[in-house]
């Protein structure tokens, strides 16, 4: 906490803001279908013991959810043998045992991802079980109209790019089209935050496909408040110029599985063979993280799952609808993808690294002294695209910024100088907002259900969204 900034963080005590509804509403129901996956898993179980021991953790799970409810103390951490155990308790101390219902918002919520994930690792049978598996696998079977649309306009940016062909067009229009082909894919990657399961929770396979979609990406550009694309173009393609031959890094921290990760590899693939970047190391999270976060096994679901696009998109589900079979076009497609991406792995160009920072309590104000080798690690990288929401509150630490506070200076010690060229792409659903212009926030809480002076509801709904780009190198240049 010493390294934290001074204002103050979100509470779950705070009336007007989102942490209070989470710490009341929305954490109930993530828990309950926790629970209820688990129930339907143990079901199934015909080993007696792993059966009783899988029932003995739905109870723990539930009185968790009890706990929550009434307003208890945190706990300290069992320990599990896995990291962060003696940092959450020693931070736990420090807060002073706080209650659900008037703690840190982001400490609390992180806290409770971790506390679940170790009644599974000190069990004896159910060891990495990911109670949000189920949820991530279907969201992204839902999905099956926007990764196919993507799979095709992949295809067709690919080949091009593999061709180079310019033309005869002068080098300052080449550079323009490659500048808005870069923004493109940056805003489908960008809005692909937008259906994260821990916050839509009841929503049905139209409202996915709404959601997703050329048409939806379009009519949403003018929700963007904040866009500093241009900027993140310009050191991509400066470095390019600058070091033909050496290593150009990108890295994703990566936020939400499903069709997140789906447009996170499209990115990672179209910056590679637009020769943007050499390597993209991707950042998972080692436990199941704020219900729909990447976790290693989720890649493999989502590759197992593109390897038989045919299989996994028409095999029956419990919704009892039928669904047509992939055209051998779309087949094809999505079949170019997945050649790509192992290809690309195998080659090591496109790396996975999870890290266990990713999962402690803290924000990143943390990282140069708490994860020095992670924050050495990310100094090498020409550019650090963080996904989504949680990162964005953990980069400005949760803390209620005056929202016109540069975001260079909300992210503290990631920001200017520290050798870290920061891209985060958020679409908000949380309160902490930064880098807006004077009266931009006034005039959005004055739309219909935008809030109200104490209230700043329409940053809660992921309808809005900001691309916020701190270039940690400047000055050693
Ligand atoms: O605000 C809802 C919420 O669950 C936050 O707690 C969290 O920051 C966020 O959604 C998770 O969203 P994302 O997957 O975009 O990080
Ligand atoms: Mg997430």
């Amino acid at each position: 906490m010493e390294f934290d900034p001074k204002t103050p963080q979100y509470l779950t005590s705070d009336k007007s803001s989102f942490a209070s509804i989470s710490a009341h509403e929305r954490w109930p129901v993530i828990i309950t279908s926790a629970i209820d996956d688990l129930h339907r898993t143990v079901g199934d179980v015909t080993d007696d013991e792993k059966r009783k021991e899988g029932k003995a953790i739905i109870e723990k799970i539930a009185a968790l959810k009890y706990e929550i409810q009434h307003n208890r103390q945190l706990t300290p951490l069992l320990d599990d043998g896995e990291p962060g155990v003696a940092e959450y308790n020693k931070e736990l101390e420090q807060r002073g045992s706080p209650r659900w219902h008037d703690v840190a918002w982001l400490f609390s919520e992180c806290y409770l991802y971790r506390r679940m994930s170790a009644l599974f690792a000190l069990s004896k049978h159910w060891k990495g079980y990911d109670v949000f598996a189920r949820q991530k696998m279907s969201t992204f079977k839902s999905s099956r109209p926007a990764v196919l649309e993507l799979a095709a306009r992949y295809k067709e940016i690919a080949l091009e790019a593999e061709k180079g062909s310019t033309d005869g067009k002068t080098p300052e229009q080449v550079e323009q089209a490659e500048r808005i082909l870069f923004s493109e894919m940056c805003e489908i990657c960008l809005w692909g935050n937008a259906t994260d399961l821990s916050l839509l929770t009841s929503l049905t396979y139209e409202d996915i496909q709404k959601l997703q979609g050329s048409q939806a990406r379009k009519a949403a550009e003018k929700n963007i408040l904040v866009n500093d694309l241009d900027a993140a173009f310009g050191v991509l393609s400066k470095a390019r110029k600058e070091k033909q031959s050496g290593e150009r890094r990108v890295d994703i921290v990566l936020d939400n599985s499903g069709f997140e990760l789906f447009v996170d590899l499209i990115l990672a693939g179209y910056l590679l063979s637009a020769g943007l970047a050499t390597t993209v190391v991707l950042h998972p999270k080692l436990i199941p993280w704020f219900v729909s976060d990447v976790t290693p096994p989720d890649f493999r679901d989502l590759i197992t799952a593109l390897a038989d696009p045919q299989g996994f998109y028409t095999a029956p589900d419990e919704s009892g609808r039928e669904h047509s079979p992939l055209s051998d076009k779309e087949l094809s497609e999505v079949n170019f993808l997945f050649e790509q991406w192992s290809q690309l792995h195998a080659d090591g160009k496109l790396v996975i690294r999870p890290h266990a920072f990713w999962t402690a309590a803290g924000g990143y104000w943390r990282m140069p002294y708490e994860a020095k080798d992670l924050f050495e690690d990310l100094q090498q990288s020409e550019l650090v695209l963080f996904k989504g929401d949680l990162n964005y509150r953990k980069l400005t630490s949760d803390a209620a910024w005056d929202p016109t506070t540069p975001f260079t200076t909300a992210i503290g010690p990631m920001g200017p100088s520290s050798g870290i060229r920061v891209l985060a792409f958020r679409t908000c659903k949380a309160d902490v907002v930064v880098g807006l212009p004077a009266g931009e926030d006034e005039r959005l809480r004055q739309l219909p259900g935008g809030g109200d002076s104490q209230i700043r509801k329409w940053a809660w709904s992921g309808k809005w969204a900001v691309v916020s780009f701190s270039d940690g190198k400047a000055q050693s240049n």
